[in-house]
């Protein structure tokens, strides 16, 4: 049976760069369609990631994982997350036809609704797919909306999100940038190490490993007002990956208002992808760089 193909609208910049957006209404998510395929690559990418991301992925999000039972064969149903996220922190998984346009998708956050695409990608495509999918979506995003403080924290961004939107495009691009480098690429500093919670890494297996074990990309600590200055790479793994030390601290830097920070950032250049600024950045490791294409960062 073929699954049916979401309903594209048109490429629009968004939150996560130029990209087709979708209908934005909420769907009901329809699991009885999904074919024997569909299934087959939702497991094939599970076992996948979970062989490799023990000790890899931050504890928070092997948790959700198990506590979702993300594993039990076939695509999840997303009734049966909600009972479990309803009851944790108060979030709702609404299914929709992908990416949203930005004011939908913060309105959704800001009210503790995550949305997550529907359809998965096909099976040539494992590797790689330029947009969210039903794998990247939830198995990237949500086993971390169990955990209380990052789990205000996306509803915190949403609410900033609405406020940006009002204030104009350079500070959404301000704020796109920290979505960017923190609930889509972000790495941990545990007491066992240093951990993704990624959302974009943990849902890949190539940039599962690179994050953590490649020479090339830096490694900085994170920093609002500097991550919020650097630009990023869209069609290529991070040239620099931002280490939060807790997921408070990540709630804690984000909870003032970012209006005079928007302010000060108009004044500046942003920071290339690359960049490591010798006397600000506390720097877990120093990226060779090697292989960097430096002409095309968003
Ligand atoms: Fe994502």
């Amino acid at each position: 049976m073929e699954t049916a193909t979401p309903r594209k609208v048109e490429h629009q910049q968004t939150d996560r760069g130029y990209v087709p957006v979708y209908a934005t209404g909420v769907v009901e998510q329809p699991w009885s369609s999904y074919s024997r395929t569909d299934h087959e690559v939702w497991d094939t990418l599970f076992a996948r990631q979970c062989e490799m991301l023990p000790g890899r992925a931050c504890q928070e999000f092997l948790d959700g994982v198990k506590k979702f039972g993300l594993g039990d064969g076939g695509i999840p149903k997303f009734a049966d997350i909600n009972q479990v996220l309803a009851k944790a922190t108060g979030w709702e998984l609404v299914a929709v036809e992908g990416l949203l346009p930005d004011e939908v998708f913060f309105d959704h956050l800001a009210n503790r609704r995550f949305p997550v695409s529907w359809w998965i990608r096909k099976p040539e495509q494992l590797d790689y797919l330029s947009e969210p999918d039903l794998f990247h979506d939830l198995f990237g995003h949500v086993p971390l909306l169990l955990n209380p403080v990052f789990a205000d924290y996306m509803q915190a961004y949403g609410r900033g999100g609405m406020k940006a939107h009002a204030i104009g495009p350079e500070a959404l691009m301000n704020l796109t940038r920290l979505y960017w480098y923190t609930v889509e690429f972000g790495l941990i500093d545990t007491r066992e190490g240093m951990r993704i919670y990624g959302a974009g890494i943990v849902s890949s297996k190539g940039e599962s490993i690179y994050c953590l074990d490649a020479d090339a990309p830096n490694r900085i600590g994170f920093d609002l007002e500097r991550v919020m200055n650097t630009r990023y790479r869209i069609d290529t793994y991070q040239q620099t990956y931002f280490v939060i030390d807790s997921f408070e601290q990540l709630f804690e830097a984000t909870t003032p208002d970012f209006t005079p920070i928007y302010a000060r950032l108009r004044e500046k250049t942003p920071h290339a992808a690359a960049d490591v600024l010798e006397d600000a950045d506390r720097v877990f490791h120093y990226g060779s760089h090697e292989g960097f294409a430096t002409n095309a960062d968003t």
